[in-house]
């Protein structure tokens, strides 16, 4: 109703335009207003119904297999001062550092041990960025394994950090050699971050590769499960890392509550605060989040409602952390749906700001406000907020990315396993009938075999490839995708907002029945080969987002795109368009 309603607006306008240039946005048919109500009304009572039903216990399938750890990098943020870890730091320095008593063989391993979020691979970076400690070494890399071990790329992205330089070989033969010959008769630091394999081969073959480095060479290697730090410890004892004690717990949380505040100023906050630090049970991701939680209200009722909350009383075995869960159930809900939404982006996806927001608005999530700002502006405004939570993290204040941790990631899957679903390169799910938002990592070639899962699907609203590592535009990765997502399985799903084929060389056309998705208000056709697009786009009126980014066969626009009243966002950058289409000044929202 609403697209027809659109297309008779469309229509008015053409027909008017020596009268009006267009209509004030003040006359919009469009009650956003009323609509976003019963959406929040009805997000409401379904959350309602997930929290009976946490209660009651029904949580099977939850903290489904965590598919993929996050790729940690060696970066540390800027200014970070870490609570409780001197001792920590100052003994496996010393372990670091040369020392008479070398072992036998050219390199020891320093294992760490420590439960999800206790702060291994924080350590691991502090051990890493000490300059005592680097200068020691005549080489440095860094790897975070992750899950999937996957040998050719723990060597290679070694290698390529050893070079600074990216590599091509993909022969693991040839990656040995060249690793080989890399660390032969040089001292070296690497650190194996995340490793989760237990494999004694697969360790064997890279500590082969280890024994040609000169001696004093140590490898750092963070892990949760002692069984792997058994497995690679050789001279070194393991190293367990202990919780954080309770105070260490609640400094660590009044600085993220009271952010530049100081706590001397909230006595009354002192006592709860300190029993909510103590629920933290040591984990300093626990107290991180939990105190930006607790700084959005510095009111004592507040603060002793969530101490009282029954959410910490859950079982949370293969779970999510009761104080991570609590950090969710106190967002406001309009925050729920847009973090709930980003578990559609992979553990360790950087997250692109505006494009996110643009994902938000076109799924609804954005309601347009009062003000008559921007929808991204708000959009922006509820990012910042969920990084002021702790629910995204910024690695580096000089670089625009965001990531999320991975438990908190596991949060986000948590609360949205129904209706998102990510499909990850190395395992065959089912996917369930009910899914909204579906995302996947892009491979070489996506054949049509991947995405059979989606067979009974029918009503996505989000169709999204992703990929971990960031393209590099110098070089040309070609990636191909089945045509058979455009021919068979775009018809079936009309429900479609956002749809992102980017990245695909073989991407060349849309065909004409894209006009049929009345719904869509963002396509992302990114960097593939796509020559023109059909007239039935300019039907699309809805649309809001169209992004042709780097689209160098694209020649052309269709002459009636000025019907895209809508439209927001157009990225032609890097397309080989010359001229726009007549009238496109009409598109006041552009
Ligand atoms: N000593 C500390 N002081 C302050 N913040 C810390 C400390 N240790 C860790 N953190 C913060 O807690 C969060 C989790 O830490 P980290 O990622 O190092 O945990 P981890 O043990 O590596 O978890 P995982 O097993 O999931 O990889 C990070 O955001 C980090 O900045
Ligand atoms: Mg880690």
């Amino acid at each position: 109703m609403d697209t027809e309603a659109l297309r008779r607006k469309v229509k008015d306008q053409t027909k008017q335009t020596q009268v009006c240039n267009f209509l004030p946005t003040s006359l919009s048919p469009f009650n956003y207003k009323g609509m976003n109500g019963r959406m929040e009304d009805l997000f409401q009572r379904l959350e309602h119904l997930a929290e009976q039903r946490n209660r009651l216990g029904l949580r099977e399938g939850v903290g489904r297999n965590v598919s993929q750890r996050t790729p940690t990098t060696s970066v540390v943020e800027e200014g970070f001062c870490p609570y409780g870890r001197d001792k920590d730091k100052e003994k496996l320095k010393t372990l670091l550092l040369p020392s008479d008593n070398e072992s036998s063989s050219n390199f020891s391993v320093v294992p760490i041990v420590g439960m999800g979020g206790v702060g291994k691979t924080t350590l691991a970076q502090l051990l890493y960025n000490d300059e005592q400690v680097k200068e020691h070494f005549d080489i440095h890399a860094w790897v975070c394994v992750s899950e999937q071990y996957d040998a050719l790329r723990v060597i290679k992205t070694l290698s390529e950090q050893i070079t600074e330089k990216s590599c091509d070989i993909s022969d693991m033969n040839s990656l040995e050699i060249r690793l080989r010959e890399q660390v032969r008769g040089k001292t070296f630091l690497f650190v194996l971050d995340d490793l989760w394999n237990e494999s004694y081969d697969e360790w064997d073959r890279l500590r082969t590769l280890f024994t040609y480095g000169a001696k004093g060479s140590k490898v750092i290697v963070t892990t949760r499960s002692r069984r792997v730090a058994s497995t690679v410890h050789n001279t070194i004892p393991i190293h367990d890392l202990e919780k954080l004690s309770d105070n260490d717990c609640w400094l660590l949380l009044t600085k993220h509550a009271f952010r530049n505040e100081n706590s001397i100023s909230h006595p009354d906050l002192e006592e709860v605060g300190k029993k909510i630090a103590r629920k933290c049970n040591g984990l300093p991701l626990a107290s991180k989040t939990l105190g930006s939680l607790l700084g959005c209200n510095l009111d004592y009722k507040e603060w002793n409602h969530i101490l009282d909350n029954n959410l910490w009383d859950l079982p949370h075995a293969n779970s999510v952390l009761p104080s991570l869960r609590l950090s969710y159930h106190y967002l406001p809900s309009y925050l729920k749906q847009c973090f709930a939404y980003c578990s559609i982006f992979p553990k360790g996806y950087e997250l692109e700001k505006e494009n996110v927001i643009l994902l938000w608005v076109a799924e609804g999530l954005i309601p347009q406000s009062e003000s008559k700002k921007a929808m991204e502006e708000v959009g922006e405004r509820y990012f910042d907020e969920l990084l002021s939570r702790s629910l995204f993290q910024k690695p580096r204040l000089d670089q625009p990315s965001f990531t999320m941790h991975d438990l908190i990631n596991d949060l986000a899957m948590f609360v949205s396993r129904e209706f998102c679903f990510r499909l990850d390169q190395k395992h065959s799910h089912e996917v369930p009938k009910r899914v909204r938002h579906f995302s996947y990592m892009r491979g070489n070639i996506d054949t049509s075999s991947k995405f059979q899962p989606l067979g009974g699907v029918k009503c996505l609203h989000t169709f999204f490839p992703v990929s971990l590592t960031p393209y590099d535009d110098t070089r040309d990765d070609e990636l191909y995708v089945s045509n058979k997502v455009l021919d068979d399985l775009l018809p079936t799903q009309k429900c479609l907002r956002a749809f992102s084929l980017s990245r695909y060389k073989n991407i060349n056309h849309l065909p004409n029945s894209i006009g049929n998705h009345i719904h869509l208000r963002y396509i992302d056709l990114s960097y593939t080969t796509i020559k023109m697009l059909p007239d039935t786009v300019c039907t699309l009126y809805n649309l809001q987002t169209l992004l042709l980014l780097g689209c160098s066969s694209l020649v052309k626009l269709p002459a009636n795109m000025r019907k895209l009243i809508h439209l927001r966002h157009l990225d032609i950058r890097g397309t080989d368009i010359n001229e726009m289409p007549v009238h496109m000044g009409r598109l006041k929202s552009l």
